[in-house]
């Protein structure tokens, strides 16, 4: 890693340290938004876009050139390791990922063979190495879905707004849930070692609906094997970033599994989340990706106004607290990173946790 790269603003914020400006990039921020993605996506399933390298790399640099964003998140998607290993998922436009045949009993954990990246999804590390070579001193994001998210897919077939089958499966078969999700833990594990290896500066990890439980149930069900992916990636030296939504009654048990950066969405405000969470770590968020369709003026008020709550606390990347909407205005997003980047502060001196 180059040091203009790891002094970069997001990867200092990601270490806490002072700098001289707020680092912002948008989760989803290459994506149907953008009529240059809409131009190169290409028809099909998004998963066969995604193995061709040179079309990922180019989708994945598109809102780094639009926007000038501080980091670029690798154009992929959370089920592709299921995918890549044969599990028998798609992903359906305005849907989300779709399983033909469901997990439902122990048989099934035979369709979970380990994920090989160089063999099950070179094209993701190919796809890095380009991304990585184009990109020069900006970071590049690599990711992985958390267990309990992905396992959820698996389970309930395809999206769910209630998760009445996993749920029910975590009480009846809470082993049977356990081997599930300790798979799918090896799985993210190899994925984003691999992606870190060939060049991505940070990872994130995605449990975006681990916020349907209750803090009891995460930490019995979900914690430990969120918890072994952060360890077993610990000594990759890049910052491990955990993201996911409705959280804020679960941001000190996720503070438990270990990552430097923690997502917030817009329910809980950034300094009342930093009163959550007992150890210092950096926030990220959280501008609800609903306000953007508001007109200018609204939007830059609620931007200022989540600057103004973080105080200039160095620990802090700007996002917003879920993914871009595809309807959004990308001037808008335009808009945001500009205010971000003239306004924000990352100068304040911060008490050390002992003093
Ligand atoms: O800029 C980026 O964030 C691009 C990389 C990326 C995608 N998916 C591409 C994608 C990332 C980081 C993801 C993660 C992902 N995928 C999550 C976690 C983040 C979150 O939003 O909570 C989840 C839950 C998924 C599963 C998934 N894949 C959903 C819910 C959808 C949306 C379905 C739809 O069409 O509305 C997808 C498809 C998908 N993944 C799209 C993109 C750009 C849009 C569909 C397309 O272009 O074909």
């Amino acid at each position: 890693m180059t040091s203009r790269l790891a002094d970069s603003a997001y990867l200092r914020a990601c270490r806490g340290e002072p700098g001289d400006r707020v680092p912002v990039w948008f989760q989803r921020q290459a994506g149907r938004s953008l009529p240059e993605y809409r131009a190169i996506r290409g028809p099909g399933s998004i998963l066969d876009a995604i193995a061709q390298p040179d079309r990922s790399t180019e989708i994945t640099l598109q809102p780094v050139r639009r926007y000038g964003v501080d980091a670029a998140i690798l154009y992929s998607d959370i089920v592709v390791p299921v995918h890549a290993i044969g599990f028998g998922v798609d992903i359906k436009p305005g849907v989300g990922p779709v399983v033909v045949d469901p997990f439902r009993s122990a048989s099934d954990l035979d369709r979970l063979r380990p994920l090989e990246p160089d063999t099950d999804t070179p094209y993701v590390l190919e796809t890095v190495r380009q991304v990585v070579a184009e990109l020069g001193d900006v970071p590049l994001i690599g990711f992985a879905g958390a267990p309990f998210t992905v396992a959820s897919y698996l389970i309930e077939g395809g999206p769910s707004k209630n998760y009445t089958v996993t749920k029910a499966m975590m009480r009846t078969d809470p082993g049977l849930f356990g081997q599930l999700l300790d798979r799918l833990a090896d799985m993210a594990i190899a994925s984003v070692r691999s992606q870190v290896e060939a060049g991505a500066s940070a990872l994130q990890l995605f449990d975006s609906w681990a916020g349907s439980l209750h803090a009891d149930d995460y930490r019995r069900f979900v914690q430990p094997h969120t918890r072994k992916v952060f360890d077993a990636v610990a000594d990759l030296g890049v910052p491990r970033a955990h993201f996911g939504v409705t959280t804020g009654e679960l941001l000190g048990v996720i503070a438990e599994t270990g990552p430097e950066v923690i997502g917030v969405d817009w329910r809980v405000p950034i300094d009342e989340a930093r009163r959550r969470i007992p150890r210092p770590v950096a926030l990220q968020g959280n501008l609800d990706p609903a306000i953007c369709f508001a007109p200018i003026p609204a939007v830059e008020t609620e931007v200022r106004s989540i600057l103004e709550r973080n105080a200039g606390h160095p620990g802090f990347v700007f996002n917003l607290g879920h993914g871009v909407l595809p309807e959004t205005d990308p001037d808008v997003l335009a808009r945001v990173v500009e205010i971000v980047h003239a306004e924000g502060r990352a100068d304040a001196a911060v008490a050390s946790p002992d003093a």
